[in-house]
């Protein structure tokens, strides 16, 4: 059995290693977009939606390198999307993955357009990947990524998160928005991984069962950091919620009740991974991502 953190590891650094490669662009009329883009992108995170993709492909019979394009395009969507989730015009955050928000370095016009070159570079990045899986197979993952980043999936999510500040929600819709702005890029990672490696309709509806009660467990870790965690080991701002009066999972259940709930999704999680022989990294991973403190 490979040790979890040597696999957590050498899935990251594959993941950072093509991602430098592919952004690392010089073009001095436009420099500062690939600057901005590279400052987001190389400024770390835990790229878990980029190890949930290569995972699931892997204990699907995948290869790897084959699936690194499409793991390096949700890496670029996902920080495309705190990039904007940080602009004045949504969270106004001035502190992401521990350096300065990217509008706080490039500028908000910089910082706007970088989000909007990721999103375009990831799909160009799916699409025109040289690998020895079908086209079929990359056309049906490139298209339910593009599914659950969109208007039904985490712009939908952000969309509802924004236009609810200030108001008291349901549960209900609190979830409702959590699976959309936050499960929906886990799902997409984790089917897309199962898709490209040629997995059956059991396994991909396995998987996304999975994702999404671990996006909802994420989510509600995400909010209780933002009141009790350390802005440091975060590598962004806490009370960011707060600030922008959000009704949060913790406004419902308090702190105690929401880690419960963390705990209690993330067993239903796994318990989806029946559907998989090797389940040993997810599991672990379930559990990483369950008692984090970044
Ligand atoms: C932050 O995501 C935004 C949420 C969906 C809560 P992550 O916690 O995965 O951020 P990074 O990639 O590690 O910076
Ligand atoms: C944002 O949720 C989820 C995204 C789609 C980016 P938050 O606004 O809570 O994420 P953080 O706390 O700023 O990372
Ligand atoms: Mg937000
Ligand atoms: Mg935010
Ligand atoms: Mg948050």
């Amino acid at each position: 059995m490979v040790d979890f953190e040597i696999r957590l590891q050498e899935y990251c650094s594959l993941v950072e290693k093509e991602l430098y490669n592919i952004l690392n662009r010089k073009d001095s009329k436009k420099q500062v977009l690939f600057d901005a883009m590279n400052y987001s992108v190389g400024a770390g995170g835990k790229r878990i939606r980029p190890v949930l993709l290569l995972e699931f492909n892997r204990i699907c019979g995948g290869d790897v390198r084959s699936a690194l394009p499409f793991a390096c395009a949700m890496e670029m969507i996902h920080t495309y999307s705190l990039i904007h989730d940080d602009l004045p015009c949504m969270d106004d955050d001035d502190m992401r993955r521990g350096k300065p928000s990217c509008h706080k370095a490039f500028g908000e016009a910089n910082a706007l357009l970088a989000g909007d070159a990721l999103l375009n570079l990831a799909f160009e990045t799916m699409l025109s990947s040289e690998s020895n899986i079908n086209s079929e197979l990359k056309l049906k993952a490139a298209a339910v990524i593009g599914n659950f980043s969109g208007a039904e999936g985490m712009i939908g999510g952000q969309v509802i998160d924004l236009q609810n500040e200030g108001k008291e929600i349901s549960e209900e819709l609190l979830l409702t928005l959590y699976r959309d702005k936050t499960a929906a890029l886990l799902r997409a990672a984790s089917t897309a991984g199962v898709i490209l490696a040629g997995g059956d309709q059991t396994k991909i509806e396995a998987a996304d069962r999975f994702a999404e009660k671990i996006g909802l467990a994420f989510q509600i870790i995400d909010d209780i950091l933002d009141c009790v965690g350390d802005a440091s080991l975060l590598g962004k701002p806490i009370g960011s919620d707060e600030k922008n009066n959000k009704t949060t999972y913790v406004s419902f259940h308090g702190i105690e009740g929401a880690k419960a709930d963390a705990l209690r999704l993330t067993t239903e999680a796994v318990a989806a991974l029946d559907a998989f022989e090797d389940k040993t990294f997810l599991t672990q991973l379930s559990d990483y991502l369950c008692t984090r403190k970044m």
